[in-house]
């Protein structure tokens, strides 16, 4: 074992005093006993308006199914059960535009309005229980309205990020078969706008379902209206349609909530579903534990809604345990290195939890941008999406965290829905290990022929137990859910990362073991790269790979075959990237390039990334008998 993994941080007693989970080895140990007791336990701190038959189906396993003959509805939990008592004067959601301008704030009570009239729209709009809705908006609270609102009238919201092109929209939108897309006139990236109206009218150009666009006026940029098919939001809510209560519909649990897309190893995007009674029971408890969070917290994720962190705990996850949610409209560094600081500084931030690239790139501005701020609001620090370095974690535990504000790492997945891999605040931290399965939960790391390693050895990281806020199914692709995720080790759940684990049960993810690339924390296949470097004509073939990348934890390669009459040149990279932010997003651009004759492939014709990797790192390129020869 390294010097690293015996590096351990005891969270302070009068955090582990004060948390909802105090002696962590009782709690792992009761839920270990009865993973399925335990979560029926969890299910019962929220309402559901019919008790289920079963808490856990598994009869048709690996489609699992969770509290069957339920009835429920997320929202009646995230919003309506506030409105019975005092906190429905409780401040829900505080809001903070690109330049900290303007704020928004809703409390309970004003976010369920809010929620009332867009689901209003939406049904007047001819949205039923079951239909999916797009919602392509930036993070302004809207983005909440549109979300709680399908999942109100029993619709279900498939989130697209406002940073993907409109061939990437125009796909989802397509295959999704929305009826209704909800967006804005723009978006504030670093103080410019970016025109989301205009790539929603190239995505649904052609669609064939689309038959109302909702705009958000956000930053009051000039758009072209379709007259039939377009609707400023605001003048939708001046209409009688918009006005009076809508009432929750209550739906079995295992109805579908959401379909996120995520990125697979082939060039076509998976849609992860989710459904409203496991999801609510996962997001619910694994941030009430993990970030031990209160009512009275002020709970800042920074995570954007178009990613699954968004969704699970910006969302879902802290209105459901009443707390009240910070959001910024901005990126860490806009306007200045502190906004971040000054924010929670202001507005007495509790739990901050963002990713390490973040983490990272606010450590380079230096330690006085953030100690000439008071942060002492701050109780507990969280970091998602990619492994964290160890020096990041000392950093971000010294000086955000004053030294005394334990940090949670949380590993888990779009797929998983909620954390899989963390600790409680009153588990020893070690910096670069996520952590220890979360309640209920067993993990495995296996090697190719499914035997367990021993500790300290890589292998494939394995989930053994189902769990509440489980993906069900990838939406319209039933038999890619079973190979991708269950064939490999029958039974077991594949997660994809490569792993070990220490003698203490520690997990420490070491990344993914396939053509996955997670870039800045944000998840890409390679397919989707190269498909989008080939579409530009003067490319013919081209491989995309990841490379360590100290800021970003990796950042994308690409080796590119040029068509005739086509020479390398930086103009000819930097044409590369604006097609690739162009045609799938700005944040799958390439950094570096090269521009080989061929491309070394087995002789099956698969391409050899790790020929390519050693190539591009300088390295030895191994054993290289299964190349294929001229
Ligand atoms: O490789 C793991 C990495 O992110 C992948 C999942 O990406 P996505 O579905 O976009 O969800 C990201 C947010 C939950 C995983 O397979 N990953 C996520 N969190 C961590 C992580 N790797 C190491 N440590 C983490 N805490």
């Amino acid at each position: 074992m390294t010097s690293e993994q015996q590096e351990v941080f005891e969270p302070p007693d009068e955090i582990v005093d004060k948390a909802w989970i105090s002696d962590w080895q009782a709690a792992e140990a009761a839920a270990a006993s009865d993973p399925v007791s335990y979560w029926a336990e969890r299910a019962g701190e929220l309402e559901w308006s019919k008790p289920w038959d079963k808490v856990l189906d598994d009869r048709k396993a690996p489609f699992f199914k969770w509290f069957t003959g339920a009835k429920t509805n997320i929202v009646t939990n995230a919003v309506d059960r506030h409105l019975k008592s005092a906190r429905r004067n409780k401040l829900a959601l505080i809001w903070v535009s690109e330049d900290n301008s303007k704020v928004r704030t809703f409390s309970y009570f004003s976010l369920n309005r809010e929620v009332e009239q867009m689901a209003n729209i939406l049904k007047a709009m001819g949205v039923e229980k079951g239909d999916v809705v797009t919602i392509y908006l930036p993070r302004i609270p809207e983005i909440f309205f549109a979300m709680l609102a399908c999942a109100k009238i029993g619709a279900i919201h498939s989130v697209v990020f406002a940073g993907y092109s409109a061939e990437a929209l125009g796909t989802r939108i397509d295959d999704s078969e929305s009826k209704v897309v909800i967006t804005a006139d723009g978006s504030w990236v670093n103080g410019k706008v970016f025109a989301l109206k205009d790539i929603v009218d190239e995505a649904v150009k052609f669609s064939p379902t689309v038959e109302n666009v909702i705009v958000v006026a956000n930053t009051g940029t000039e758009v072209a209206m379709d007259t039939i098919r377009d609707h400023w939001y605001h003048e939708l809510t001046r209409l009688p349609i918009a006005k009076g209560h809508c009432e929750t519909v209550q739906v079995d649990a295992e109805d579908p909530l959401f379909i996120l897309y995520t990125s697979g190893s082939t060039g076509k995007p998976k849609a992860i579903l989710h459904t409203h009674g496991g999801y609510q029971v996962g997001t619910y408890t694994t941030l009430r534990y993990s970030f031990d969070i209160k009512p009275e917290d002020r709970w800042w994720c920074t995570a954007d809604p178009g990613w699954v962190t968004g969704h699970s705990y910006l969302v879902y996850g802290p209105l459901l345990n009443g707390a009240t949610v910070f959001m910024a409209e901005g990126s860490p560094t806009y306007p200045y290195p502190d906004i971040n600081w000054q924010l929670i500084e202001y507005y007495g931030i509790t739990g901050f939890y963002t990713a390490p690239t973040a983490i990272r790139t606010l450590m380079r501005f230096g330690d006085a941008w953030v100690t000439k701020h008071d942060l002492s609001s701050l109780r507990l620090l969280g970091s998602v999406g990619e492994p964290i370095n160890p020096e990041a974690w000392r950093w971000f535990h010294r000086v955000v965290g004053q030294g005394h504000c334990p940090i949670i790492d949380t590993w888990w997945q779009t797929e998983t829905g909620m954390f899989q891999i963390t600790t409680v605040p009153a588990m020893p931290q070690k910096p670069g290990s996520a952590g220890r399965p979360v309640f209920g939960q067993q993990a495995a790391i296996l090697d190719e022929a499914g035997n367990e390693v021993p500790d300290g050895t890589e292998g494939f990281l394995v989930l053994k137990n189902p769990w509440p806020a489980m993906m069900r199914t990838l939406f319209k692709d039933p038999d890619r859910y079973i190979s991708t995720y269950w064939s490999k080790y029958p039974g077991l759940y594949l997660t994809g990362d490569a792993a070990k684990r220490d003698a203490d049960g520690y997990i420490w993810v070491i990344g993914r073991t396939d053509d996955v690339i997670k870039v800045s924390g944000h998840r890409l296949g390679t397919a989707e790269v190269e498909s989008a470097l080939v579409s530009h004509p003067g490319v013919v073939e081209a491989a995309a790979i990841g490379l360590p990348h100290e800021i970003k934890g990796n950042a994308i390669h690409a080796s590119v075959i040029l068509a005739n009459g086509q020479q390398p040149s930086r103009e000819l990279e930097e044409e590369l990237r604006t097609h690739v932010a162009e045609t799938l997003s700005p944040i799958a651009k390439p950094d570096t390039f090269d521009f080989p004759e061929k491309l070394p492939k087995t002789r099956s014709g698969k391409i050899m990334r790790r020929v390519l990797r050693a190539r591009a790192l300088g390295q030895d390129e191994g054993d290289l008998s299964t190349l294929e020869s001229d």
